[in-house]
């Protein structure tokens, strides 16, 4: 959703506040892309505001053309709307007297709230949530003279979610920044102070950081940082240092984050099996911070998650059943939470989540916590909240992911979960450790095997181009092959605005061989031969019988199975691999596929229209 970025420090080493905020707001932008604005505190007691519709280059041509004074403190946001369309007017910030503020969420009272100030005689510029809450800050500081307590106070009002950043002309060197289910770090510097809603708007200033808790608000000036409840009560915040540093966040010479993403595949997986086991073989997970008892005693997963990290939810049910002879569920996250779930305290709910910050995600984690359940989360952003909130985190190490359809993080949440299926495993008593250290030691040569389906990416590249006007594609794919179907699916609806669905292939004879016509392409995600035999002959069947009806079949099958030649119009083969580890390698044409399509149709790969990279509303 929105992004979100505080800078005070004009003496400090990162320059004019200006252009901090506007660094920070360029390495937000993934988060919403409606429209983009500023504000700054200029010395001698006054606030210049700038706000445009559109994405951030909009609002930097109108700062080139109509340039602000200098400033000691900025305040800046990247929009993803919900209430009032994405106009100049509803960007933020939002003025109010001598005060401006900027706002990530939802205000879901703010409806009674604007009656109580249009009934005082206030007037509204926008149709936001947001301006109401500008006007009662402004209004509460006025009375208080203290914008910290001013802040916090009004804070303790609203319902929804919020991250809240305010500046005053009365304070020249202060922001102040208040959070509730939304997302707010700290970045701490030598003179100069940072807020973000993640650490990507100051990683070029500094990697120190705090965390901050649910219903905190922080007080930052150029060399203070002041941490309260939303009742004035001080906290002590978790400092901690960002594990990767500013070149993460780069293109690399890339012509987008999405194809730098899915090249730096082998590295997110590489990365997130590093350091998993001892000297003995035995598998360690230092995060995982709930007891062996507890996990002996689990008699269901549920796995919740949304989007592409639900896919590789799917993935992790075929093998963590497999392997631990648990039940695993797999739900969308915004499902489970208002269907009255049956989770007890033997349950595991697992949330998977590349930001951390999914709202469905976080509501679903909670109420199972409620119900007594032992939580999981399978996360790649440190110092977000799901991580905070749930029992353990397994981390996953895949650098930050900037575009905003997710790659690499699946890779790196599928590699998580398996090492989590080998983990209950062996202490459960399914596996011995040297099974373990065995499909480890594959797992270490999923990386290298990744790297030659990049290495081979060409051919899929060129038919994606041949097909930039297709109207429609189908997937079909079978056990592990059903999630990477539906994955391919997804990244093609969200890169390349194509119509697009996932099937088994099972299920091809029950309904979806209806929409097959001649010429209508059809991926079909093939499984080895050396495994299940029975399902690779029946996926081969299933190819027949779309060729035979027109279908162009598009094939992703491993090395030497050629049993698949003679009904595939193309064939993209991936290496070799164990079944369940299979999803590693399958999807990664699918990506390449989406990604190059999207290209040739001239599309913005990276931020495609109407999605948000964190969607941090429900
Ligand atoms: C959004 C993004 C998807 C992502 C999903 C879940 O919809 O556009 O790419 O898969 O959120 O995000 P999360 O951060 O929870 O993995």
């Amino acid at each position: 959703m929105c992004g979100i970025v505080g800078y005070v420090g004009s003496a400090g080493p990162s320059g004019r506040p200006l252009d901090v905020a506007l660094e920070g707001l360029r390495r937000l932008e993934y988060r919403g892309y409606d429209s983009a604005g500023v504000a700054l505190v200029v010395p001698g007691g006054e606030l210049a505001v700038a706000k445009k519709a559109g994405k951030l280059a909009n609002l930097v041509e109108e700062l080139d053309a109509h340039p602000l004074p200098p400033a000691t403190a900025a305040i800046g946001h990247t929009r993803w709307a919900t209430h009032g369309g994405p106009t100049d007017v509803n960007a933020h910030p939002h003025v109010s007297g001598r005060l401006a503020l900027i706002h990530n969420g939802i205000v879901e009272n703010y409806a009674a709230l604007k009656a109580e100030l249009l009934a005082e005689g206030v007037e509204f510029l926008s149709e936001t949530d947001t301006e109401v809450v500008a006007h009662l800050v402004s209004r509460a500081y006025d009375a208080t003279k203290d914008l910290t307590a001013a802040l916090a106070g009004v804070a303790r009002r609203l319902e929804g979610t919020f991250t809240l950043l305010v500046v005053h002309a009365d304070v020249p060197d202060t922001v102040v920044g208040a959070r509730h289910d939304s997302p707010l770090v700290v970045g701490l510097g030598d003179g100069e102070n940072f807020l973000g809603s993640d650490v990507a708007a100051f990683i070029g200033s500094t990697r120190q950081a705090l965390e901050l808790g649910q219903d905190q608000v922080v007080t930052i000036t150029p060399t203070s940082v002041t941490v309260t409840d939303l009742d004035g009560t001080p906290v002590q915040a978790a400092p901690y240092t960002v594990d990767w540093d500013i070149s993460a966040a780069e293109k690399g010479g890339f012509r987008s984050f999405m194809d730098k993403e899915i090249n730096d595949q082998p590295q997110a997986v590489a990365d997130t099996l590093l350091g998993r086991l001892d000297l003995a073989g035995h598998l360690v997970l230092d995060e995982m911070r709930i007891g062996e008892t507890v996990l002996r005693s689990v008699d269901k997963i549920v796995v919740v998650a949304c989007g592409t990290a639900a896919y590789a939810g799917h993935v992790a049910k075929y093998a963590v059943e497999h392997w631990c002879r648990i039940p695993v569920e797999v739900e969308l996250a915004h499902e489970f939470r208002y269907r009255d779930p049956v989770v007890d305290e033997r349950t595991l709910v697992v949330a998977i989540s590349q930001s951390g910050e999914t709202m469905d995600t976080l509501m679903a984690l909670r109420h199972a916590k409620e119900q007594g359940a032992t939580t999981l989360a399978i996360v790649n952003t440190h110092g977000s909240t799901i991580p905070r909130e749930a029992d353990a985190v397994l981390y996953t190490h895949a650098g930050p992911e900037i575009a905003v359809a997710s790659t690499k993080a699946f890779l790196a949440q599928i590699t998580a979960a398996y090492l989590l299926g080998l983990y209950l495993a062996e202490l459960r008593g399914n596996k011995f450790p040297d099974e373990v250290a065995a499909t480890l030691s594959e797992l270490r040569e999923m990386p290298g095997k990744i790297q030659q389906v990049l290495d081979r990416s060409e051919r899929v590249r060129e038919i994606a181009r041949w097909m930039s006007d297709t109207q429609s594609v189908l997937f079909l794919g079978r056990h592990v092959g059903y999630p990477v179907a539906l994955e391919g699916a997804l990244k093609l609806k969200e890169l390349a605005y194509i119509h697009a669905e996932g099937f088994a292939a099972g299920e091809l004879k029950h309904g979806p061989i209806a929409l097959i016509e001649p010429g209508q392409p059809v991926f079909v995600v093939v499984p080895s031969p050396r495994g299940r035999n029975s399902l690779h002959s029946k996926v081969v069947s299933n190819i027949q019988e779309i060729r035979a009806r027109g279908a162009r079949t598009l094939v992703v099958a491993e090395d030497g199975d050629d049993a698949v030649v003679p009904y595939a119009d193309e064939v993209f083969f991936v290496p070799q691999s164990s079944t369940l580890l299979a999803p590693l390698l399958a999807v990664v044409p699918l990506q390449v596929f989406a990604s190059e399509l999207a290209h040739a149709k001239g599309l913005d790969v990276d931020q495609p229209r109407n999605l948000a990279k964190s969607v941090t509303v429900e």
